[in-house]
């Protein structure tokens, strides 16, 4: 299926005059794959600084309850121990980033290298799974797929939302998601499903605003990255 939609949008980036801008939701073509790929790594690249403030508060309660300690040991023995202990921290938290950035990374590299490889043969091949793109002042500034595949007949996924950081909260997501909601009640699919992670706060707060109910949470993989939750989330068609 394919599909167009205008969403007219008004810039008053100039206090003397308020040009309209068009946002065209419009189904993913095949000179839209590099904008897609990039426009998903971008959105998941961010994910490396929201994931560390997420995993980052229970290090650093240890790390400070630790400091009590040496402090009291700096006291009696020799004042670099704080010295070394400072050192020690910086060592772990930038340590705790990497990993963070790398775990990151791995996983665009999978999306980049599976569904997103082929976004045609993935996404457009007539199976009920599609892709969508938003485009605006002539480029693809924003992108969301559907897909069949791994699921219960009826069943149908989310995935790769994601909005170019130039151009969120203008209502971007909102349209590409009412596309999408349109599209799976024509394919009568009777339940949506998606994965995100707690990190994601303004695609969680996007699905609930859209009716999606949390249906299951669990850790992420990795122990020390435990904090990092999966969030699956269902609606009902
Ligand atoms: C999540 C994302 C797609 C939202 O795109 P967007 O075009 O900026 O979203 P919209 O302007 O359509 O906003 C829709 C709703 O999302 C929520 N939202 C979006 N950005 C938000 C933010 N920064 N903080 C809080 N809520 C936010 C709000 O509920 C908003 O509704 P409101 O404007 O009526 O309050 C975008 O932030 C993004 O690409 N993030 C990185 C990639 C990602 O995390 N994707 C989700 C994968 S599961």
């Amino acid at each position: 299926m394919s599909s167009t939609k205008t969403i007219l949008l008004e810039s008053s980036s100039s206090p003397m005059k308020s040009e309209v801008r068009e946002v065209k939701i419009r189904s993913y073509q095949n000179r839209d794959f590099e904008s897609c790929r990039e426009i998903f790594t971008q959105g998941m690249e961010q994910l490396v600084g929201r994931a560390t403030r997420v995993v980052l508060p229970k290090y650093c309660g240890v790390l400070v309850a630790l400091s009590v300690l040496v402090i009291l040991a700096a006291v009696k023995w020799t004042s670099w121990m704080l010295a070394y202990y400072v050192f020690f921290c910086v060592v772990l938290l930038a340590l705790l980033y990497i990993y963070i950035y790398i775990e990151c990374w791995r996983f665009i590299k999978e999306c980049l290298a599976t569904d997103l490889y082929n976004i045609e043969k993935t996404y457009m091949s007539g199976d009920g799974s599609h892709m969508w793109v938003a485009e605006f002042d002539g480029k693809v500034v924003g992108m969301v797929g559907l897909v069949v595949y791994n699921h219960k007949p009826g069943v149908a996924e989310l995935q790769r939302m994601s909005v170019s950081p130039v151009c969120r909260r203008m209502g971007i997501a909102k349209k590409l998601l009412d596309e999408l909601l349109q599209h799976a009640k024509e394919q009568r699919f009777d339940k949506l499903v998606l994965t995100t992670t707690s990190a994601q706060t303004p695609a969680i707060r996007l699905y609930k605003k859209w009716g999606f109910r949390l249906i299951d949470v669990f850790p992420y993989p990795q122990k020390i990255l435990a904090d990092l939750q999966y969030l699956c989330f269902g609606l009902e068609l």
